[in-house]
């Protein structure tokens, strides 16, 4: 983790209030991995003490740059919009545990509800770098809120749903994902906790539905990994990213605190954001 000033390089709004910023920021782009994020600084004179956290979008190792992409939700994203090429801001990270793929999985299914495309679209990069099938179901309102092709790599298989159908499939993303299980070896979502919770119960129900032995067995011999462990996530075959608010973002304040099927609270930013979906206790209510 590092205290790194980042350069403005460009800043458009990509879609109605969500904006997509491009950042010099080499010591973040050659050290961050996919499922990990950035607590940024607004200025001085914004009067806003606390950081905002944000996922890294992408990150590129050979130009150094990293992009954010957010919506305008209150003052400190306001506050980022205004910010103009040339400009720095300061960035901690790269934060928290990252998505992990298992060196076996071929085929990933990648799941984003709105601006959840921020937490997995850095993944897509990093699968089809090492030469894996990336497919993407993305979940919206409507056609005005779909995040633009043009911005996903050409081997991506994009897959679109929205609510009113007005462009994709008419209904929830999460409808989506029975018809790519068995294709899957692993899946990766973020978005809404509603939607990541019923994608959790899909994935529980997955092994009886599909008769599979569980994915554990088969990726480690039987032995069981120490809960929250890198091993543990990459036989899961649903890891999710959780969005909390955030206070220190370094696991000191318990601001971001979710329940674990173990009974221990995990801090967000620390023990996540990305966890095994079957370790977070769904029904808990934190
Ligand atoms: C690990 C992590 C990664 C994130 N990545 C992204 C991202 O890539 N793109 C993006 O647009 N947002 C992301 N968020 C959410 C983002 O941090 C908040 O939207 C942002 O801090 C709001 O700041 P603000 O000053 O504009 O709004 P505030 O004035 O602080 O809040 C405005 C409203 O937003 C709500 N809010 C604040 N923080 C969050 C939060 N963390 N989750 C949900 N609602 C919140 C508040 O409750 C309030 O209703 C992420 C959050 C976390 C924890
Ligand atoms: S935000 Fe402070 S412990 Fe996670």
């Amino acid at each position: 983790m590092r205290l790194v000033a980042s350069e403005l390089l460009e800043s458009r709004e990509i879609l109605p209030g969500q904006w997509l910023q491009s950042f010099h920021a080499p010591t973040l782009a050659n050290g961050s991995r996919a499922g990990q994020f950035v607590h940024v600084r607004t200025g001085d004179y914004s009067g806003l003490v606390l950081r905002r956290p944000f996922s890294i979008n992408t990150a590129d190792a050979a130009t150094g740059v990293i992009t954010i992409h957010y919506r305008t939700i209150g003052r400190g994203t306001e506050w980022f919009t205004r910010l103009r090429p040339g400009d720095s801001i300061d960035m901690l990270g790269p934060l928290g545990r990252p998505f992990e793929v298992d060196p076996r999985s071929r085929h990933l299914l990648l799941i984003a509800g709105g601006l959840g495309m921020a937490g997995v679209r850095y993944l897509a990069d990093e699968a089809i770098r090492d030469g894996r099938q990336v497919t993407l179901l993305f979940g919206a309102a409507s056609a005005r809120d779909v995040y633009p092709t043009s911005l996903l790599p050409d081997e991506v298989e994009y897959v679109i749903a929205t609510d009113d159908g007005s462009v994709g499939r008419k209904g929830f993303v999460t409808e989506l994902v029975p018809e790519y299980e068995a294709w899957a070896d692993q899946a990766f979502a973020c978005g809404p906790s509603g939607m990541l919770g019923a994608l959790a119960r899909l994935a529980t129900r997955r092994r009886e539905r599909m008769g599979v032995a569980r994915l554990g067995r088969k990726r480690g011999a039987g032995r069981e990994a120490p809960a929250g462990s890198p091993a543990a996530r990459r036989k899961a075959f649903l890891q999710v990213s959780m969005e909390q608010n955030m206070g220190c973002a370094v696991g000191a304040c318990l601001g971001c605190v979710v329940m674990a099927t173990s009974g221990t609270p995990q801090r967000v930013c620390r023990e996540g954001p990305v966890f095994a979906s079957d370790e977070i206790d769904w029904e808990a209510g934190w």
